[in-house]
């Protein structure tokens, strides 16, 4: 579908993107970003999509942006043509469901962009950190904002002062992800909760999905009456009317996505 910086295919459902740059780790330069974004963006758009997965290799989802590219920059590059507001938060455009599934390093900017997704399925030698600290930088994909709310403050201040890395359990435990799986079954395991994500009703999930995001995004009060609102708006739906009718029915539901 695309180049092969990414690559992509749907089953069922799913749609489902691999991070393609074996020879650096995944590492996310302008290229690479550029095709995730197409990538997403263009399965946003697939009706026959209801679900989204995003991968890297065995050995790397992403172990950060490319330190290389990045070496040559001056202050004036980054800020004429910030990167980050043009292609990295294309993920955060997409309505529907994305699942992270995560295997080896996680690391810098493939953290962050771990944590844009809506949740985080972890192999267990997946490894996270922020360790721009390290190269003289800080994190500049949302990640000094999402590790904290995320993992405590007390974690996330560990994480980004002192660049360590941290391993699936202790992610586990600090609620950054919510599943560990041996790393031979972390494909089968995001492509089944995409798959039962995806038998939804779409509409739904995205109200779902909006809703949630609300409680990072605003206070209490607020988070509160918006998820009312939401689910008021669900009963103006054929899908919400079609799954209360079918449990009284003790019947499968058949949702049509509207
Ligand atoms: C560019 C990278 C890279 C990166 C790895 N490579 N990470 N290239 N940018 N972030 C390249 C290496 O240079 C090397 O290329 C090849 O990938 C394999 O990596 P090795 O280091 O040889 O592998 P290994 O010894 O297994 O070590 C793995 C590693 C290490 C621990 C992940 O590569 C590493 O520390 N990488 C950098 C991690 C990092 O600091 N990430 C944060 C970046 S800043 P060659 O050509 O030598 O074979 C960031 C800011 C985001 O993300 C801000 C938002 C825009």
């Amino acid at each position: 579908m695309h180049d092969s910086l990414v690559i992509t295919r749907i089953e069922g459902r799913v749609g489902i993107i691999q991070l393609n740059r074996p020879s650096h780790l995944n590492a996310l330069n302008d290229a690479l970003m550029d095709a995730l974004g197409a990538a997403l963006i263009e399965m946003e758009k697939n009706d026959d999509i209801g679900c989204i997965v995003l991968t890297g290799s065995s050995k790397a989802f992403a172990a950060g942006a490319d330190i290389s590219a990045m070496q040559k920059l001056s202050y004036h590059d980054v800020t004429k043509d910030d990167l980050i507001s043009r292609n990295w938060e294309t993920m955060l455009q997409v309505r529907k469901p994305v699942i992270a599934a995560v295997a080896g390093y996680a690391l810098g900017g493939g953290c962050e962009v771990a944590m844009m997704c809506d949740f985080i399925i972890a192999a267990d030698n997946a490894k996270f950190g922020q360790p721009e600290i390290k190269i003289g930088t800080i994190p500049g994909a949302g990640g000094s904002q999402r590790l904290p709310r995320a993992v405590s403050k007390s974690k996330a201040m560990d994480m980004v002062l002192t660049g360590r890395i941290m391993d699936a359990v202790e992610a586990e435990r600090a609620g950054l992800v919510s599943r560990i799986v041996p790393l031979d079954k972390l494909n089968d395991e995001a492509l089944e909760a995409a798959t039962v994500i995806a038998g939804m009703s779409l509409p739904i999930a995205i109200a779902a999905k909006e809703a949630v995001n609300r409680a990072y995004e605003t206070t209490l009060r607020e988070g509160v009456l918006f998820e009312r609102r939401t689910f008021h708006a669900t009963f103006a739906t054929q899908d919400r009317k079609e799954g209360m009718t079918a449990f009284v029915e003790k019947r499968e539901p058949h949702f049509t996505h509207q």
